[in-house]
């Protein structure tokens, strides 16, 4: 068959993209994004475990078992004798099948993974970042790593043509997560952030602050802050896969604090540092 892809016409086979995938179509995917330092994964098993609480939340059922996904990972990566730094991208969609919006009777998933180069951004790192403000409009499950990351993709654009790292997002003025991270406020030496409730997703970096805070004695409360907390706090900082632990010092152009990555953000960037080695 002859399709149009851009502007020309071509032959359906020779398509570079799948042919009437779900996930290019409705979305109807899930995926994850695991970091790897000097050639392992970090935080291996939390992350296929969400893959499969995203993968049941959507109904999507593969042939592979936690442990038979995690050896295809570990494959994939000996497979491209990766030593360095990086990221693997895992992706799963419903499949490929006529469009329907309802799921299609005999079709099975497609899985796809690659890796790619991630360099540690000590830069930022060390210095902190910046981030900007916006509404939460969001759907009411985003603890679902969803392929549907359009209000994340328009949040992140924002922050960047203010020339910022991050959109932090918001419900009413309570503080969810950002576009692409969870995010901490510190005040008094406690730090708060938004409890795991079906509107964040639960980030592994999060889990693993968890196991941190504990070691050090740090107290840690899931409730969310507001966008007048902001104004007050003592530190500012994000967590995920690929910013680590990250100090964020200038909220819509005000200066959070002494405008300096806080001593919490850093005992919680040298512990990330710790575990991850
Ligand atoms: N994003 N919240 C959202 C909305 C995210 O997209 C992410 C991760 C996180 C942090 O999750 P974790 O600690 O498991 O990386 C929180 C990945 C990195 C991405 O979409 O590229």
């Amino acid at each position: 068959p002859v399709v149009l892809s851009q502007t020309k016409f071509v032959h359906r086979d020779s398509l570079k993209y799948p042919f009437e995938e779900r996930g290019l179509q409705f979305g109807d995917g899930v995926y994850e994004v695991i970091r790897i330092y000097q050639g392992e994964y970090y935080l291996l098993e939390e992350h296929v475990d969400r893959l499969f609480r995203s993968l049941k939340a959507i109904k999507i059922k593969i042939p592979y078992s936690k442990v038979e996904i995690t050896n295809l990972l570990l494959d994939l990566l000996k497979r491209n004798k990766v030593t360095e730094d990086g990221k693997v991208y895992l992706q799963v969609t419903r499949g490929s099948a006529a469009r329907d919006h309802a799921f299609p009777e005999h079709t099975t998933a497609n899985i796809y993974a690659y890796i790619t180069k991630q360099h540690r951004n000590i830069e930022n790192i060390q210095h902190g970042v910046c981030a900007i403000t916006q509404a939460d409009i969001r759907w009411e499950k985003c603890f679902i790593k969803s392929l549907n990351l359009l209000p994340n993709v328009m949040a992140k654009q924002v922050a960047k043509e203010a020339g910022c790292y991050e959109a932090i997002l918001h419900k009413n003025g309570r503080v969810t997560e950002c576009s692409s991270s969870n995010v901490y406020l510190v005040k008094d030496g406690s730090i708060y952030t938004h409890p795991t409730t079906e509107n964040i997703l639960h980030g592994c970096v999060r889990m693993a602050v968890e196991r941190f805070v504990k070691n050090l004695e740090i107290p840690f409360i899931e409730k969310a802050f507001t966008l007048d907390d902001i104004d007050e706090a003592d530190e500012l900082f994000l967590t995920s896969s690929t910013s680590e632990v990250l100090p964020i010092i200038q909220v819509d152009g005000k200066m959070i604090a002494d405008g300096q990555p806080g001593p919490i953000s850093n005992k919680l960037q040298k512990a990330y540092e710790q575990d991850a080695n």
